[in-house]
C-alpha cells in the first residue's frame, strides 16, 4: 500500500478537522513525506496543539498561512517550495473555513463579506497560487489518471451549500456560510474543469456534522471518526471523481 500522496498541504490545521488530517496522515502506516501544516499563527497559543503534534513527527512541516492575505499565502508558498525543492505538491486540502448563524433580522452586509472572503475568496486565491506547484506534481507522475497521489485541491464544504438539498433552512438559515459555501462548490467545479486536463483533480467534501468548535458538542460524528471517513474517500479517488460533491463516506451529494 502506498502513501495517499507523497506531499500534502492542509490549510486551518490548527484545531478541529484541519488538526485531525495532520494528526492522522502523519500517524497512518504510509505517512506522506511532507505533511504542510498551515495556519494563521504557529507561534502562538492558538498553535500549541499543532506545534506538539509536529514535535512528535518530523513529516510534518509547520508553515504560516493566513487564507485571506495574499502575502502570507505567496510567503507559504515560497516556503513549501524550497522545501520540496524542484519536486511540486500533490495535495492541498482547503479546509480553512468560519462559520455563521446570522439570520434573514441579523445579517449585515460586513459579516456576508467576511465570510466570503475566509470561505469562498481564501480557497480560490489559495488554490491560484499554489498552481505551479501542483502543475510540476501533476507534469511528474506523466500520463498517469487523476488521483490525489498525483495532484490534487480538495475543498472542505458542507451539505448545508447543496441548493438541491436546501436542508434544514428554517432552523438554521445560516446565510452567509450557506451562501459561501455554495459559491465555493461553484468554484470547486470551475477548478475541476479547467484544471482536468492539466492532471489536476478537483472535488468538494462534506466531512459529516463533526464535534469541533464550529460543529459544537451536540454534532453526531466525532472528528476521528469523519476524518479517517475524508482519508478513505480521498485515498478511492480518481478520473470520475473530478468535479465531484462528496461526503465524508463517500456518497454523490446533490449541488
Ligand atoms: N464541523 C462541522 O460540523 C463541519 C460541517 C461541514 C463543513 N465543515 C467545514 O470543515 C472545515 C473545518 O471546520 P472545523 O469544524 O474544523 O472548524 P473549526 O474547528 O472552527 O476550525 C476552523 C479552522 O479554520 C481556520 N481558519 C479560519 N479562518 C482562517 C484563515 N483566514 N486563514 C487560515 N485559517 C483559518 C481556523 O484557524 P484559527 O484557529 O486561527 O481561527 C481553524 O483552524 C470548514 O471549512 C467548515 O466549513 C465543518
Amino acid at each position: 500500500m502506498a502513501a495517499l500522496a507523497r506531499s500534502v498541504l492542509v490549510t486551518g490545521s490548527n484545531r478541529g478537522i484541519g488538526l485531525e488530517l495532520v494528526r492522522q496522515l502523519a500517524a497512518s502506516p504510509w505517512p506522506p513525506q511532507h505533511i504542510f501544516a498551515t495556519c494563521r499563527d504557529p507561534e502562538g497559543p492558538r498553535g500549541k496543539a499543532l506545534k506538539e503534534l509536529a514535535a512528535q513527527h518530523t513529516s510534518i512541516k509547520l508553515v504560516q498561512l493566513d487564507t485571506v492575505n495574499l502575502p502570507s499565502i505567496r510567503g507559504a508558498v515560497g516556503a513549501v517550495g524550497s522545501h520540496l525543492k524542484d519536486q511540486g505538491l500533490n495535495l492541498l486540502i482547503n479546509n480553512a473555513g468560519v462559520s455563521s448563524h446570522a439570520t434573514l433580522r441579523s445579517v449585515d452586509p460586513q459579516e456576508m463579506i467576511a465570510v466570503f472572503a475566509t470561505n469562498v475568496v481564501g480557497p480560490l486565491q489559495v488554490t491560484k497560487e499554489f498552481l505551479p506547484l501542483l502543475e510540476q506534481a501533476a507534469k511528474d507522475k506523466g500520463k498517469e489518471g487523476l488521483s490525489c497521489g498525483r495532484a490534487a485541491a480538495i475543498n472542505i464544504s458542507t451539505k448545508l451549500a447543496s441548493l438541491g438539498l436546501c436542508l434544514g433552512v428554517p432552523e438554521a438559515p445560516m446565510y452567509p456560510y450557506r451562501a459561501s459555501k455554495a459559491a465555493q462548490n461553484m468554484v470547486t467545479r470551475c477548478l475541476a474543469a479547467e484544471l482536468q486536463d492539466k492532471g489536476i483533480l478537483c472535488v468538494a467534501i462534506h466531512p459529516g456534522w463533526v464535534k469541533t468548535d464550529m460543529g459544537t458538542e451536540k454534532a453526531p460524528l466525532t472528528v476521528e471518526q469523519s476524518v479517517r471517513g475524508i482519508l478513505t474517500v480521498l485515498a478511492s479517488l480518481s478520473q470520475d471523481a473530478s468535479g465531484a460533491f462528496l461526503d465524508w463516506e463517500g456518497n454523490c451529494l446533490p449541488w
